[in-house]
Parts: structure tokens; sequence; C-alpha cells
């Protein structure tokens, strides 16, 4: 996409009552779309509301409905999703609307907080730390979810979550996994029950919209696998409360 004219339907209003309106935008080679909000906020529209901070893919803050697809849009190329020149931007789903294009994400961290997504040291600053070989297993399976940003993506792309309301959702289980297997933690069979409910885990059906849509490049999916194998065992030796 050279210099051309985009066509912009941007959701204006909260999740009830709203409606599409559409801006025209000089849209350049590399504008991302939080550009062409930002313009469309900045020149056409002052009171539009939307949410960004670090414009460089690390706050996860900046995730908004992109063509019918959940997308990071400070790292989104116009001419990548956008080829034809028409712009669809929509709040998150699943998320309730404040506001034109910003959400409440308090549901979706409080699902984090839910699946024991919180670290809990098993030493202080009187010990040593805690020397984790790089190469072993459980550092190796947690250093393949560290990376997430809490963007919310792949809680948005997930139907289960669309259909099962207390449905945890991919981030907060993938948070799960990555504690699962760290070895500093001692919070492992509060863990385990927290996500092996009804809400947890085992409600997961495996259609990998999280592993699509991430643009971490993370796989909930299979820390997902990783969690039901081990609440599976947890259960059959009676350690699940
Ligand atoms: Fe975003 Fe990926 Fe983390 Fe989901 S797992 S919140 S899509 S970074
Ligand atoms: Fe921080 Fe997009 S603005 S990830």
């Amino acid at each position: 996409m050279s210099d051309q004219m985009l066509t912009v339907l941007v959701w204006r209003g909260t999740a009830d009552k709203g409606r599409y309106i559409e801006y025209k935008v000089r849209g350049l080679e590399n504008h991302t779309v939080l550009d062409v909000v930002t313009y469309i906020q900045r020149y056409l529209e002052p009171t539009l509301s939307y949410r960004f901070s670090c414009r460089v893919g690390m706050c996860g803050s900046c995730a908004m409905t992109v063509n019918g697809k959940p997308r990071w849009t400070c790292r989104s190329s116009v001419s990548k999703v956008a080829p034809g020149g028409k712009l669809k931007i929509a709040p998150l789903r699943s998320m309730k609307t404040i506001k034109d294009l910003s959400v409440d994400m308090s549901e979706f961290f409080d699902k984090l907080a839910r699946a024991e997504g919180r670290f809990h040291p098993t030493s202080d600053r009187q010990n040593d730390f805690n020397h984790v070989k790089p190469d072993s297993v459980k550092r190796r399976l947690a250093s393949d979810g560290i990376e997430c940003i809490g963007c919310g993506i792949c809680y948005a792309s997930c139907d289960l979550v669309a259909w099962k309301s207390s449905y945890l959702g991919p981030a907060a289980l993938n948070r799960a996994w990555t504690l699962v297997n760290d070895v500093r933690d001692g919070a492992h069979r509060k863990r385990l029950n927290a996500v092996a409910g009804d809400a947890g885990c085992h409600a997961c059906h495996s259609q990998q919209g999280c592993v699509e849509s991430c643009p971490k490049n993370l796989n909930p999916t299979a820390s997902i696998a990783g969690l039901k194998r081990v609440t599976a065992i947890a259960a059959l030796k009676g350690e699940l409360d």
C-alpha cells in the first residue's frame, strides 16, 4: 500500500448503544492501525476514547478488534491488515466496553489472580538466590510462556470465553502453567486446585484461537494441555482438595 485514502469505520459508544462512524484518513505505507486511530482522535474526533502506552509492543494496552480480528494495533501495519484500504475498528470482544475502543479489563486481570497467577516466594532476602539451571526441563517449560504482555488478545479470540463467562481463559491459564513449572514457587497445590475446577483448564476445547492470535507467538493451548496433564495426575494421586 502506498499513500492512499483509507476508509475507517470506528465503533463509537458503549457495548449496548453505539454505532460505527466513518472517517477518511490518508494512510502511509508505514502507518500502524494505532497511528490511524491516533490521527482520528487528534484531528477528526477529539472525544474518541482508546488506550495505548508504549507503542512498541511491550505494554499490551492497545489491543482492539481490527477487521474482525483482535490485534495489537501499535504493531499492526495498515498495509498488512487492510490491503484494500478499508478498516473496521471495534473494542475487544468478551470485555465490557467502557467507551468507544476502551474496554474494562478488570475481569481479565481478576482471572489471572483467580488462577493463582501470582508468584509465591519460598525464600527471602536472608537466603541465597535459588539456582535454576537454564536448560532444565521445568525452566524451559516456564520460559515458553513467560513473555505474555497481558494484552487480552487471546482472551478476546477465545470462543469458550465468549460462551462461558466464568472460564479463566488462555492468558490466566498460561500464566498458571509458567508458575507450575517455577521451582522457586511455593503454591503448587493451591494453584492446581485453582485451575482444575469447572472454569479451569479442563473446560478448554483446544480450538487454538489463542495460538493463532497471540502477538507474542505464545502457545496457551500447549500450556493448558500441560495443566490438564498435571491436574489429572494430581487428582489420581489424591492431591487435589
Ligand atoms: Fe496477549 Fe499472548 Fe499473553 Fe494472551 S498469551 S495476553 S495474546 S501476550
Ligand atoms: Fe504498548 Fe501497543 S501500545 S503494546
